[in-house]
C-alpha cells in the first residue's frame, strides 16, 4: 500500500514537472514573435534579431523589415535584444532550436559572434548580417545588407572641407559617437578622418560617445556647459571644451544631434555659428536643418526590409547572394532646395 502511494507520488512529481516545464518553454516561444508559433506553416521563417529601439531611425528598420515580411509572406519570428549581445546570441541560439530556415540579425558590436554563427553554419542556417558588419570568417555568414558607414562619414567630412575652404584659421571639431565597438561608429569615424585629415586646419579637439541615444547627446552638451558655468566663463555663443570654442559638432546620429540642440534650448545657446554634421536623416533633424539649426544631415538608410526579403527568398531557394548589399543613400544640406523635400515617414 506504501509502495503504490509512493508510486502515485512520484507520477503525479514527474508529471508536474512535465507541465512546467511545457509551459516555460511554450512561453520562451511565445517572446520571441509575440505569438505562438508551435504550428508551423509552409511559408519560410526568418528569424530576425534587432538590437532595440535606442532611436527613430532603428524604430523605422524594425518597422521596414516587419512590413517587407508581410508584404512577401514570410514569417518573422523577431527577438529586441534590449542594446545586449548576451541577448542576441541567446536570440540566435533558439532561432537555430527552432529551426528557422534563414537567421538575419544586427550585430550590436563587431567581436564574439564566431560560436554562435559555427552554430548556425553546422545547422545548415544561412545567416545574413543587416546594418552592421563583424569580426569573423567570412565563410560562417552568407552577406550582409546595409548601409556604407565608411562612406557616410566621408560625405560629413566633405561636407565640412567644401563648407571651410576658405577658413584659413584653426577649426576645433567635437565628435559625438554611437554604440562602442560597433562597426558603424568606428567606419563612420574612419571615413571622416580620412577626409578631414588632408588639412591640419581641422582638429578633433573632443571624441566621446553618447550610445546613439537623444537622452546622452543632451547631457554630453551639459556637460560641456555646467563646466563653463562652473569656470565663471560661461558664453551662449557655442560650446567649449577646455576653454576652447567648438566650431564643428560631428554626430554620429540623428537622436544625439537633437538631444544636443534640446540642451541648446535650455541653456539659451546661439548655434547658428556652430556646423552641425548629423546622420540618418529622421524627419526632426530634416526639420532642424530646414530651420537653420543644422547645416548637413548625411541620410542612412533604414529601408532594408524589401531587400531582405529578396535576399531571404535566394538563400532559402538555395542561391548564393552577393557578400555586400549596399543601401542607396543621399546628403541632405544647407544649400538644398528644401522645397523639393519630401516626408521622410520616420
Ligand atoms: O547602425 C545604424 C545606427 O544605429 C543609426 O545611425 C542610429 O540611429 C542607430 O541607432
Amino acid at each position: 500500500m506504501k509502495s503504490k502511494l509512493k508510486t502515485t507520488c512520484i507520477i503525479f512529481l514527474l508529471s508536474a514537472v512535465v507541465i512546467i516545464l511545457s509551459f516555460f518553454i511554450s512561453l520562451f516561444f511565445f517572446k520571441l514573435d509575440g505569438k505562438n508559433p508551435e504550428k508551423k506553416d509552409d511559408r519560410l521563417i526568418l528569424g530576425f534579431s534587432q538590437i532595440g529601439s535606442e532611436s527613430a531611425w532603428r524604430t523605422r528598420n524594425t518597422q521596414s523589415i516587419f512590413e517587407a515580411a508581410a508584404a512577401n509572406d514570410i514569417q518573422i519570428l523577431f527577438d529586441d535584444a534590449q542594446q545586449k549581445q548576451e541577448n542576441q546570441l541567446k536570440a540566435i541560439r533558439s532561432f537555430i532550436v527552432y529551426q528557422v530556415d534563414i537567421i538575419a540579425f544586427v550585430p550590436i558590436v563587431e567581436d564574439g559572434w564566431d560560436n554562435v554563427l559555427r552554430e548556425a553554419k553546422n545547422a545548415g542556417i544561412p545567416v545574413i548580417l543587416v546594418d552592421r558588419h563583424i569580426n569573423a570568417d567570412k565563410s560562417l555568414y552568407a552577406g550582409f545588407l546595409g548601409e556604407d558607414s565608411l562612406e557616410e562619414g566621408r560625405k560629413a567630412g566633405q561636407f565640412l572641407v567644401e563648407k571651410c575652404l576658405n577658413q584659413k584659421e584653426k577649426i576645433n571639431i567635437l565628435e559625438i559617437s554611437g554604440t562602442e565597438n560597433s562597426s558603424v561608429v568606428k567606419e563612420r569615424s574612419l571615413g571622416f578622418r580620412e577626409i578631414i585629415d588632408g588639412d591640419k586646419k581641422f582638429n578633433i579637439i573632443h571624441s566621446q560617445t553618447g550610445d546613439f541615444l537623444r537622452s546622452r547627446g543632451k547631457e554630453i552638451a551639459e556637460n560641456l556647459i555646467q563646466k563653463t558655468r562652473d569656470s565663471g566663463n560661461f558664453k551662449n555663443d557655442a560650446l567649449y571644451f577646455d576653454s576652447q570654442k567648438i566650431d564643428v559638432i560631428f554626430s554620429h546620429n540623428d537622436s544625439m544631434t537633437l538631444g544636443v540642440l534640446d540642451s541648446f534650448a535650455n541653456y539659451g545657446i546661439n548655434s547658428r555659428d556652430t556646423i552641425i554634421i548629423s546622420i540618418d536623416a529622421e524627419q526632426k533633424s530634416i526639420d532642424a536643418l530646414v530651420d537653420g539649426k543644422l547645416n548637413c544631415v548625411v541620410e542612412c538608410n533604414p529601408d532594408s526590409g524589401e531587400m531582405l526579403m529578396k535576399l531571404v527568398r535566394l538563400l532559402a531557394s538555395g542561391k548564393q547572394i552577393p557578400r555586400t548589399t549596399y543601401i542607396d543613400e543621399r546628403v541632405f544640406t544647407e544649400n538644398d532646395n528644401f522645397e523639393l523635400y519630401e516626408e521622410r515617414g520616420y
